[in-house]
């Protein structure tokens, strides 16, 4: 008997309106765009593109996403020796743990943080310890204090790890205030940071304050990016920026080495996809889409939730942080939410010390407007008649 293999990654129960998704919706995805790019480049330099690439990434797709971030952004464009194409957010930070770290040494992270990541750290053997934030994004002032008890102790961290723009669960962005005490701290520490910024383009009010990256004097600051959420995640393309040094220590990898750069044929679609000016044009797609999205839960979520429920309404990136009336723990209270009809992903999950437990994160940017407001419904439901 033959096995139904998944070709994706989600899995939608039916009946379900499945918050607890963090995924693009599927039917933004650009087909027509991709097909556009694909023809440019297989008549153009197909045999350039199906070879094996150069370990930084092809200079194609370099040179296009140098231009566009820096117009995107309204900030100096990188210099290319600061660029290295990886496989998504996730390849970068697994090769950066492999590269910078050794098993048993200590990473910092912020909490809440995006859950998968925690797992990358772990597949390293990293003592992961958290560093709180509060509606203002990391709370730099006890970083300071964890790092100098550290430093007291002599246990530097390897690295800090956060998400500080739209926040993969809390939605919440780091004020320009605070990353630039960050900044500083890096310095004067010389702690390596690495600033997961795959949602920064993804603003639906007004745009965020200057990356740490641009922000730092040293060369201690690692930023990541990635196509998966604002072009399509079956991509496994993204970029890292930093230091020539870094970027060098990246492409003298074996892995590179021997395979040449990563995904090399989808790189180059991606560059052909900037170069013809794709890539903006997506860019204001999603942010009308998900904006309404956004604005469609958090009234429904206003409409249907019971008044002790908390959320800060999130300005970018894809999840509202539900907070849930006191004595609920989300956890706990899942099996009756999904019975009701409805998913989330519970607050503890995004911490790596302990924590979260009233929290829900809640995606929107994956459901239509029927389904954002009865899944609210339902939550509200359930959670009135507990
Ligand atoms: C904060 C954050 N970083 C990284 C990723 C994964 O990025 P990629 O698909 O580029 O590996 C996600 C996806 O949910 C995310 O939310």
């Amino acid at each position: 008997m033959m096995l139904t293999l998944p070709d994706v990654q989600y899995d939608l129960r039916p009946g379900i309106i499945e918050f607890r998704a963090g995924h693009p919706d599927l039917a933004l995805l650009p087909a027509a765009g991709f097909l556009q790019a694909t023809q440019v480049i297989l008549e153009r330099e197909a045999s350039r593109a199906l070879s094996y690439g150069a370990e930084q990434g092809p200079g194609c797709l370099i040179n296009q996403l140098c231009a566009w971030l820096g117009r995107m952004q309204g900030e100096t464009p990188p210099a290319t020796e600061q660029v290295l194409i990886s496989g998504g957010a996730s390849q970068a930070l697994d090769m950066l743990c492999m590269l910078l770290t050794e098993p048993g040494d200590m990473a910092l992270v912020q909490s809440p943080t995006y859950h998968l990541a925690l797992r990358v750290m772990r597949d390293h053997r990293l003592e992961l310890v958290s560093v709180p934030s509060d509606d203002e994004g990391l709370n730099v002032d006890a970083l300071e204090e964890t790092l100098t008890s550290l430093q007291r102790r002599g246990r530097p961290p390897r690295l800090l790890y956060l998400v500080p723009t739209f926040n993969n669960p809390s939605g919440i962005t780091l004020t320009l205030e605070r990353r630039r005490a960050l900044a500083e701290l890096a310095q004067q520490f010389k702690l390596i940071v690495v600033e997961d910024d795959v949602y920064y383009q993804l603003w639906y009010d007004r745009p965020p304050p200057p990356s740490i990256y641009s922000l730092a004097p040293s060369g201690s600051i690692i930023r990541l990016g990635s196509f998966s959420k604002i072009l399509a995640p079956g991509l496994r393309l993204g970029w890292m920026l930093a230091s020539p040094e870094i970027v060098r220590r990246c492409v003298k990898s074996g892995v590179l080495d021997s395979g040449g750069g990563l995904n090399h044929f989808t790189a180059h679609v991606a560059a052909a996809f900037i170069e013809l000016g794709l890539l903006d044009q997506q860019i204001y797609t999603l942010r009308n889409a998900y904006r309404e999205r956004r604005d469609v839960l958090v009234n429904a979520l206003e409409e249907h939730l019971p008044q002790d429920c908390r959320w800060v309404t999130p300005q970018g990136g894809f999840f509202v942080w539900l907070r849930l009336p006191a004595q609920i723990d989300s956890a706990s209270f899942l099996p009756a939410a999904e019975a009701a009809g409805v998913s989330y992903i519970p607050g503890t999950l995004f911490f790596a010390n302990g924590g979260g437990e009233r929290y829900c994160r809640v995606n929107f940017t994956m459901f239509s407007r029927d389904e954002l407001e009865e899944g609210a419904r339902r939550l509200g439901n359930v959670l009135h008649h507990r």
